[in-house]
């Protein structure tokens, strides 16, 4: 069905979608609701796998980006290819490698044109991916925080 609600649609995606891709989606969704935008976008996550299906965010990352005033609520999820690509109009992914597993599942052109790496946004950091913190120490949560952060602003300037 046609879509005429005109929100910006953004889905961020990792593998587990219980660190990175939470962690993105609350600090972004802090970043419009600072800006007065909440009525103007559509902030979700999800992962490329269902391991996690249910789960909240992994605790110690839930416990690094409320350190910083980020409250992760999101539930995991796996990404839909036949929901997820007509519903949102960015869907980003944190490394290279989530972002060949959703090329290898787009129908078409129109849903390639979708994607997007996270990095792609970053403005004061020169990373090329959101490095995977789940079996490394804190110092691992704290780069992803800091490259999400930079990311996120870079994300919510361009599209504003
Ligand atoms: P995420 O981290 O992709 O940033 O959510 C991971 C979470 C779980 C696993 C790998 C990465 N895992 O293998 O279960």
């Amino acid at each position: 069905m046609e879509n005429h609600n005109d929100k910006t649609k953004v889905l961020f995606i990792c593998l587990g979608n219980i660190c990175r891709s939470p962690a993105a989606e609350g600090i972004f969704k802090k970043y419009v609701s600072d800006a007065g935008l909440n009525d103007q976008f559509e902030i979700d996550s999800a992962g490329m796998i269902s391991n996690h299906e249910g789960n909240k965010a992994d605790r110690r990352m839930r416990t690094y980006a409320e350190e910083r005033g980020y409250i992760l609520e999101s539930l995991s999820r796996p990404f839909d290819k036949d929901v997820d690509f007509d519903h949102f109009d960015y869907i980003i992914a944190m490394d290279g490698s989530n972002l060949s597993d959703l090329k290898s599942r787009a129908r078409g052109e129109a849903d390639i044109a979708k994607l997007h790496r996270m990095t792609d946004y970053c403005i004061g950091f020169d990373y090329d991916t959101v490095p995977d913190p789940y079996y490394g120490g804190a110092e691992g949560f704290e780069l992803v925080l800091d490259i999400l952060e930079d990311t996120c602003k870079g994300l919510l300037d361009k599209i504003k």
